[in-house]
């Protein structure tokens, strides 16, 4: 089954036939909200509000391991995140949606690992050379292509770790270090996902220029974060639809 898992500006599904809510309690405690089970055009997924339903969780709060293994423990195997994103790349420009297949974590003291090291878990050093799960990357890449999008395959997404935005300095050291996008929610929610055996990948959407970059030149603009928000996020929903038409599993491989 796929699960969604949105963010900013996408607390909610319209065109969800919601079939049932379920409170999952997790060995990290609470995920953001209940998870939404219900049929997107006809197709099961479950549906999770990354900063809870009524968007009250900021991004350095966010329970990811009480989230992800949530979902895991529905039996999900595929996991779309919906990540909002400041443009760093001129490749990025405001409006423009991208499917990100590297990750540079510059977050700090979240939790990181749902092992649980020092109560007898052997410690693993798991693979993470391609964070993203290239299966779903395709998925996203085929349902943008249907929707008629502009997307952009690849490029580095850079989790910093908010609440506030960025200095142009910090954006500047970003874009040497490789990024084309900065966001504060994919680290550690993809790792986590592969630790679990979770097929994940995100769908950025930029909602600004970051930093010093375009237009932010001075400053960042809330309002033009909040109209680009509202209006690519109805684009979205359409990706989504078109998402769920594809076939997943009904259980995780394995379990
Ligand atoms: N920086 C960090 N996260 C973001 C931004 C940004 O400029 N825009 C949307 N999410």
């Amino acid at each position: 089954m796929l699960a969604i898992i949105g963010g900013s500006g996408l607390t909610q599904l319209p065109g969800l036939h919601i079939t049932r809510r379920e409170v999952v309690r997790t060995p990290y405690g609470m995920p953001s909200g209940a998870l939404t089970f219900g049929e997107l055009d006809g197709h099961a997924i479950v549906f999770l509000a990354r900063h809870g339903y009524g968007h009250t969780v900021p991004p350095h709060l966010v329970n990811y391991r009480a989230n992800i293994w949530a979902l895991h423990a529905q039996q999900v195997s595929h996991v779309v995140s919906i990540a909002t994103v400041g443009g760093i790349g001129p490749e990025l420009r405001p409006g423009r949606l991208a499917v990100p297949d590297q990750i540079v974590d510059y977050t700090h003291g979240r939790e990181t690992t749902c092992a649980d090291y020092g109560n007898g878990d052997m410690v693993t050093h798991m693979d993470f050379t391609w964070p993203y799960c290239e299966e779903m990357r395709r998925h996203c890449m085929t349902a943008l292509a249907a929707c008629g999008e502009d997307y952009l395959d690849g490029g580095t997404y850079g989790c910093v770790q908010g609440p506030r935005l960025e200095t142009k300095a910090e954006i500047d050291r970003m874009a040497r270090d490789g990024c084309a996008m900065v966001g504060m929610t994919g680290m550690p929610e993809a790792y986590l996902a592969r630790e679990l055996g979770l097929c994940y990948a995100a769908i950025a959407a930029s909602v600004n220029w970051a930093a010093g970059r375009g237009d932010s030149q001075q400053a960042i603009s809330a309002e033009e974060i909040n109209h680009n928000l509202e209006q690519i996020m109805g684009r979205v929903r359409a990706v989504l639809v078109s998402l769920a038409r594809a076939s997943y599993p009904e259980a995780r491989p394995g379990g």
